[in-house]
């Protein structure tokens, strides 16, 4: 089995769809045999390589039960990623990976788990999300509670209308203001993300957070949960960072003495609230 941290294992598009304006749905193929036993665990990522273009850093947004088909979801941000979508189903790709810290799942394991997205941050978060559906009688209570700038931004909006009839999870959405909605989206209410947590009910010693979402949210949020005397080791943020190498060689992505690609993506936040700038 190629060791695919160092050698790119190449995979197909098998298919795309769009997820909002700027963000589409892309379900690669890994090549049988380079990719054998591939896993990964949720809040990981891979660096994507599209051809004649160049490589960026991708969180995994599926489960990891899916083997050689990863689940990626790509907003067209700069050169590469605006290559990225211009690529059709049958067209070729190359994956390394996967890199860094997940979400500690394991650790996760028994407790409630309150899993907090903001805009694309649903990426690596439907990742986990759909970890712990798959293994829904190991954990307590599971919510999402994931914040969009307006309805059509809303991204995977068909899953999670359906998600939305299941009586075993809680799922809340807002949106920072109401414009025309798409048809067939789920019921979301209106204002900030962190205004879901007022009010709510949590087991505290029993409760572990997952946090993603563009820096400017990370603050409010942490603010809400230490308001609730939410415990700083149950925390979990995914920090994202510029990287380039994605193994700790370059030190693009430092953050105070850890690198993101290494020690992270995925911290708690009593490991890392002292670096200053962090959030
Ligand atoms: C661990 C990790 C996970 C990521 N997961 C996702 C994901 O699931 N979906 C997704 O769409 N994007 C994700 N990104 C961001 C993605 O890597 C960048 O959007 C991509 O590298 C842009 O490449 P480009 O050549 O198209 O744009 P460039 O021309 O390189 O940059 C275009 C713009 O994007 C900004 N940018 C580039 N890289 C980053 C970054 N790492 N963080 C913030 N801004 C950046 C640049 O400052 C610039 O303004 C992730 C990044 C990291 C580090
Ligand atoms: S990306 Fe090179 S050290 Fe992290």
């Amino acid at each position: 089995m190629t060791d695919m941290t160092t050698i790119p294992a190449m995979a197909t598009i098998t298919e795309v769809h769009p997820l909002s304006g700027d963000t589409s749905f892309f379900r690669l193929g890994l090549k049988e045999g380079e990719a054998q036993g591939f896993t990964f665990t949720p809040g990981q990522f891979v660096q994507l390589s599209v051809p004649a273009a160049g490589e960026f850093p991708i969180s995994l947004a599926g489960s990891p039960g899916h083997g050689r088909e990863l689940e990626l979801c790509v907003r067209k941000a700069g050169h590469v990623t605006a290559v990225l979508h211009n690529l059709r189903p049958g067209d070729p790709v190359a994956v390394r990976g996967p890199f860094g810290t997940g979400f500690p799942v394991e650790r996760m394991r028994g407790n409630d788990v309150i899993l907090l997205a903001g805009g694309l941050g649903i990426a690596p978060l439907r990742s986990l999300f759909h970890y712990f559906l798959e293994h829904r009688e190991e954990y307590g209570a599971i919510t999402l509670m994931y914040g969009a700038r307006e309805p059509s931004a809303i991204l995977f909006r068909d899953e999670l209308a359906e998600l939305a009839c299941r009586r075993d999870i809680r799922l809340m959405l807002t949106v920072d203001f109401l414009t025309e909605e798409p048809a067939g989206g789920p019921v979301c209410r209106v204002g900030l993300l962190p205004g879901l947590l007022m009010g709510i009910k949590l087991r505290l010693d029993q409760t572990y957070a997952a946090v993603c979402g563009p820096p400017a949210l990370y603050r409010c949020l942490i603010t809400e949960l230490l308001g609730l005397d939410f415990p700083e080791n149950r925390i979990f943020l995914s920090l994202e960072r510029r990287m380039k190498c994605g193994i700790g060689l370059c030190c693009h992505c430092a953050v105070g003495d850890f690198f993101c690609c290494t020690d992270g993506p995925v911290f708690s936040y009593d490991r890392i609230k002292e670096i200053p700038g962090v959030i």
